[in-house]
């Protein structure tokens, strides 16, 4: 491999067009650059070589600057960002398994055991056998390339971890969780397992512990009349099953750590998905991945996809941009918004906006799926004491720190404190500068009319 790359002479224009995703893959993968310890950059090299490209075509095809892939390439750039990663992965067709070890290399560590019959068929458990529930994805998905990054990054690597998705109700957590499992899903060749914990759904309680070891054990194959009646047992059970499995499992709307702990990964080869609008901190080996709203150039790509491009057609961009600016840039709202406009024929973004403007909640109420219907489920989960702080300090516009809320709760800064960290931890509150909060304009909203 090193005399191949020396050959064709790194930043040269190699010969020939880019080839075919088919082409790429049929080709024998160069050895070198699966060596444990090689750097990415000897590893990006190998591939980039193999795929025909220049590091100039490379960058075009990745969205990145070519001074990134030079750095890489000679070592200068060690720790490349996790977004590049997923681009240069992308750019370059690798597959789950080659993107694993690119993402493990780029985080200086060793990926996860290859994946035995990814590739010329050895022995495999029987499709049948083998769960495969993840949803489908949001269509059409819209940005969050690093955090996606970061989930792959997290769930390739050689370590048995729990991906924590944490953000405000309708950030696009379960939308996140379930595109990176997708993607991550070749390397767990044992099976996907979803599950709904219903930590937020109107009129349920958050499923028991015991019941979501009930649900895994099934979706492992496991008899009904074999699933135990105690709680530990069930854990123990699942944790024999999954042992010796690559088993990825998808919890989604955790309402708290209990609820998770029974089903950490219990083998080398298991890794969790959690999404939770809490933080779960009370778990070991957790790598969080905080989701915040969108940037607002996504938030215009979203609106418009979810709207149609017909509708949106013509608008000036400082519409579009206010118009997502009034959603919150909060993908649920977005889409809701979005939505309301492609019912109604006649109106165009500016009369949206004008609603929007005039009336926010009326417009953004989409009833049990809409953004206020899952704040006041987050609400109602908080004890009184938080619900008083929730309630007084959440209508204020404009950013305040402990002191101002203690005078307005009538009580002492540290205890005021305590109450903004249990709003925090549930997201919410912000806290954009350290001892400043403030409330998200929609959860403002709310706040204002709980
Ligand atoms: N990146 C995205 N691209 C496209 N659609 C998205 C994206 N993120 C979220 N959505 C859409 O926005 C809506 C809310 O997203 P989602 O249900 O994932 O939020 P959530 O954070 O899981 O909310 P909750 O806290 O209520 O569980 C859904 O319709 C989802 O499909
Ligand atoms: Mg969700």
């Amino acid at each position: 491999m090193a005399a191949e790359a020396a050959a064709a002479g790194a930043g040269h224009e190699v010969t020939g067009g880019v080839t075919s995703m088919e082409g790429i893959q049929d080709r024998p993968l160069p050895q070198g650059p699966y060596a444990p310890g090689t750097p990415p950059g000897a590893l990006l090299r190998g591939w980039r070589e193999r795929a025909l490209l220049t590091q100039e075509r490379l960058a075009e095809r990745a969205g990145l600057n070519v001074r990134t892939i030079r750095r890489l390439e000679n070592g200068a750039l060690r720790r490349p960002r996790p977004s590049s990663i997923l681009l240069l992965a992308d750019a370059l067709r690798l597959d789950g398994e080659e993107r694993a070890v690119l993402a493990a290399a780029a985080l200086g560590r060793t990926a996860a055991p290859p994946v035995r019959g990814d590739r010329a068929g050895t022995v495999r458990p029987a499709a049948a056998d083998v769960p495969r529930e993840l949803p489908a994805d949001a269509v059409p998905f819209t940005g969050r390339e690093a955090e996606s990054a970061a989930i792959e990054i997290h769930g390739s690597s050689g370590a048995p971890v729990v991906i924590a998705v944490e953000g405000m109700a309708g950030a696009g957590k379960t939308a996140l969780a379930v595109r990176a499992a997708r993607r991550l899903a070749p390397r767990f060749p044992d099976g996907q397992v979803f599950v709904d914990l219903r930590g937020h759904r109107p009129g349920r309680a958050p499923v028991h512990p015991g019941e979501a070891l009930a649900r895994v054990l099934g979706a492992l194959g496991v008899p009904a009349q074999r699933v135990p009646e105690h709680i530990d047992d069930r854990a123990a059970l699942y944790r024999g099953a999954v042992a010796d499995r690559r088993i990825l499992v998808v919890l989604d709307d955790a309402a708290c750590e209990e609820q998770v702990r029974p089903l950490l990964p219990a083998g080398p080869g298991c890794r969790l998905i959690v999404t939770s609008r809490r933080r779960l901190t009370g778990l070991d080996d957790v790598r969080a991945v905080p989701l915040d709203v969108l940037p607002v150039d996504h938030a215009i790509a979203l609106f418009t996809a979810t709207a149609g491009h017909d509708r949106v057609a013509g608008t000036p961009a400082d519409v579009l941009a206010e118009t997502v600016r009034r959603c919150g840039l909060l993908p649920l709202a977005v889409r809701t918004a979005a939505a309301r406009l492609r019912a109604r024929p006649a109106w165009t973004v500016e009369h949206l906006l004008a609603r929007l403007n005039h009336a926010r909640p009326t417009e953004l109420d989409a009833g049990e799926r809409g953004v206020y219907a899952a704040l006041d489920l987050s609400y109602q989960r908080l004890p009184d004491d938080q619900r008083r702080a929730y309630r007084l300090l959440g209508s204020r516009a404009a950013e305040f720190g402990a002191e101002d809320a203690a005078s307005v709760l009538g009580t002492t800064a540290p205890q005021a404190r305590r109450l903004l960290d249990r709003l925090l931890d549930v997201h919410l509150l912000q806290e954009p500068a350290p001892g400043r909060y403030r409330f998200h304009d929609l959860v403002a909203d709310h706040a204002a009319a709980s």
